[in-house]
């Protein structure tokens, strides 16, 4: 008999670190997870097993597949919009090979253990692509089906692979005598900016503003690369834990969308350095503008829509901007430096 367990792939990462955390301690399904690197010893003594390896090695999935009963998929391995400009095809082997190669898992274990497997997918506020900056301000709050028009081979990847897990969910193979849809129940969210107190993204574009705060607490210099008036939406890596476990709870019946968008707070740059210094007083940041970046930065919605999530599955971030560095990020970050 196989034993039906949670599957994380990208686990060793930002999110999979807090999610393991709390998976663990909920402590109702086994964890299997599958990295590329192995993971930090203190995750992995919460796992039941861990695969060390790519999700683009197929016979790897095909292993975990005839081990495992997987009814719960959390797909989080991806390369993020900076590093994928240096490597746009390693992005889309990666970013859509990767997630493609994770839904056909999901199908074929659907099919094989009887009930659909419920598949949590990160996008990202990368999915969007304003314009220009004036249209940005003017937008305000945009909802999932607005500008959809990114700019980054990261954000296509992201917005390609919603619609890839939609056409499992509800068209897959649509032709054929026995038609097998509805094996693989895709839920997503778009992401905005994450700052986790327990580790520093690595590669993407929202990374100035974990960068910034790591940087107070451990005493050294940084040098923000968007100006001070830039806004994007952010959220404290809790809620956005909490989020996915959320969705991944919610009955079928109430979700009206495949995507929805979340968003917590969306301070300016400037703002998060004033708050940066108001807990680290001695902080020695300044503004050195990429003019690169600063563009990725500018496509992305000052804030967004995040109504029909908290309406079909009652997302509630707990962290506002204040709360977030007051009762998260500053006690947690000053006992780990
Ligand atoms: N944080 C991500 C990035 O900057 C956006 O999803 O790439």
């Amino acid at each position: 008999m196989r034993k039906p367990v949670v599957l994380i792939t990208g686990a060793g990462g930002e999110i999979g670190h807090g999610l393991i955390d709390t998976l663990a301690g909920g402590g109702a399904r086994a964890i299997v997870t599958l990295d590329v690197a192995p993971l930090d010893p203190s995750l992995a003594k919460k796992v039941s097993r861990e695969f060390t390896g790519s999700i683009l090695d197929k016979g790897l999935l095909e292993r975990i597949l005839s081990e495992f009963e997987v009814d719960l998929v959390f797909h989080l391995a991806a390369l993020l919009s900076t590093r994928s400009e240096f490597s746009p095809v390693t992005a889309h082997e990666v970013n859509v090979e990767g997630t493609l190669n994770l839904l056909e898992f999901a199908q074929k274990e659907g099919e094989s253990h009887g009930r659909p497997v419920t598949f949590l997918y990160p996008s990202s506020i990368a999915a969007f692509g304003l314009p220009s900056l004036a249209a940005k301000m003017a937008a305000g709050k945009v909802r999932e089906d607005q500008f959809t028009t990114p700019t980054t081979m990261y954000g296509c990847n992201k917005l390609y692979c919603e619609q890839l897990g939609a056409y499992y969910a509800n068209h897959y193979k649509q032709l054929s005598k026995d038609p097998q849809s509805g094996r693989v129940d895709f839920r997503a969210v778009r992401f905005p900016g994450l700052i986790s107190a327990l580790t520093v993204p690595s590669g993407g574009t929202s990374d100035y503003a974990p960068e910034m705060i790591h940087a107070a607490a451990k005493g050294e210099a940084y040098a923000c690369f968007v100006r001070p008036a830039t806004q994007i939406p952010f959220m404290a890596m809790p809620d956005g834990v909490d989020a996915l476990l959320k969705l991944a709870a919610a009955p079928r019946e109430s979700l009206t969308q495949t995507v929805y968008n979340l968003g917590a707070f969306a301070p300016t740059a400037g703002q998060v350095h004033e708050e940066v210094l108001r807990a680290f007083p001695d902080a020695k940041i300044t503004f050195t503008i990429d003019e690169k970046r600063q563009g990725i930065v500018d496509s992305w919605p000052a804030d967004v829509d995040d109504s029909a999530a908290r309406r079909d599955w009652g997302f509630a971030p707990q962290y506002d901007f204040e709360r977030a560095f007051r009762d998260y990020l500053i006690p947690t970050i000053q006992e780990r430096y």
